[in-house]
């Protein structure tokens, strides 16, 4: 990788992926740009402004930073995509064709785009769910997710750009907040025990969703944009590393913390998590790049537990 952008990179994943690519690039080559301003701990870095839906001003950064590679994290997630249906919809789909057409135009080398496992629908086989399956999405967030899966393809076979993306399950992180979507709970449940409250969960204590540790998925992406091309045998991959219920989630989080508790009050939320896959089979993952999660869930309760309370004592 020479010279990279990332888009979105504020967000819940960018400020993390960030971070680990400015080691890999060195932060003269590395550029990372958003709608808002950065938090502090990005504040070192090359940073830009750059509005996806700007098309223009998209091909212009690409042509004056010579960007070799992008990571496209720039969108909006299913919750809050559910209240505002049409800007999810552009800003997933205009921003995606904006990135994926100055690619072509700019002859950049790869695109990393993520999906979701959100592209997935209430007709997929939701236990095991395979690579090739039903795909029936019935948020827009999962519709838009599903479509870009498409374009990404149709721009591969058309015009050769090397595009790869990961069906990432729901993302656990300590650094940085979530950015509204349905698997949020799983870290907001770890700020209230690390509180001493108790926590109110949008989803019902059975909702079992697949779940990874923000290192694990980090490191998922430069395994996939560092294997070779002839490895790559699909381009959006299934991904997992662990399936949790809240109700699970909350015992295991009782080890650290025994007076703490959940309460269930389901809503929209939890209707969008019953058409979501309960476990996934990440094979051709496996067999094609390596793909080995490290980090299984005791280990992220462990490491979340850990971390929030040095953030706290800070
Ligand atoms: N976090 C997860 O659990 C998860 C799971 C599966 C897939 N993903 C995907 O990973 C990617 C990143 O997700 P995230 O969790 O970091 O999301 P996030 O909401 O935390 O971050 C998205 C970022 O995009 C920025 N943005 C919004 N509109 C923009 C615009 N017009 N131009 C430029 N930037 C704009 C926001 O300011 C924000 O910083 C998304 O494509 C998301 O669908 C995330």
């Amino acid at each position: 990788m020479k010279n990279v952008l990332v888009t979105g990179a504020c967000g819940q994943l960018g400020s993390e992926l960030s971070l680990v690519l400015e080691k890999m690039t060195g932060t003269e080559n590395l550029v990372i740009s958003d709608i808002c301003r950065p938090p502090a701990h990005l504040s070192h870095l090359q940073f830009l402004m750059l509005d996806i839906l700007d098309e223009q001003a998209v091909k212009q950064v690409i042509e004056e930073h010579s960007i070799n590679v992008i990571f496209h994290l720039a969108a909006m997630l299913s919750a809050t995509g559910e209240h505002r249906p049409r800007q999810a919809w552009t800003l997933n789909m205009e921003g995606l064709i904006n990135v994926l057409d100055a690619a072509r135009t700019h002859k950049v080398d790869k695109v990393f785009w993520p999906s979701s496992i959100a592209a997935f629908g209430s007709h997929t086989q939701l236990d095991k769910t395979p690579q090739h399956t039903i795909m029936d999405p019935e948020t827009i967030y999962g519709i838009s997710k599903l479509s870009g899966e498409l374009w990404c393809k149709y721009y591969v076979d058309r015009f050769a750009i090397d595009v790869r993306s990961i069906r990432f399950p729901g993302l656990i992180s300590y650094k940085s907040p979530p950015g509204g979507g349905t698997t949020d709970y799983a870290v907001a449940i770890f700020h209230q025990a690390l509180k001493g409250e108790d926590f109110e969960c949008f989803l019902g204590e059975n909702t079992r969703l697949p779940m990874m540790y923000m290192p694990d998925a980090v490191e998922a992406i430069f395994k996939l944009m560092q294997a070779p091309k002839e490895s790559i045998s699909v381009r959006s991959y299934n991904l997992a590393a662990f399936s949790v219920t809240p109700g699970e989630l909350t015992l295991a989080i009782q080890k650290h913390f025994p007076h703490f508790s959940t309460r269930y009050n389901p809503d929209f939320r939890d209707l969008i998590a019953k058409t979501w896959p309960s476990t996934i089979d990440d094979s051709v993952a496996r067999n094609d790049w390596g793909w080995q999660p490290q980090y299984e869930l005791s280990e992220v309760v462990n490491d979340m537990v850990t971390n929030l309370r040095m953030t706290i004592d800070d």
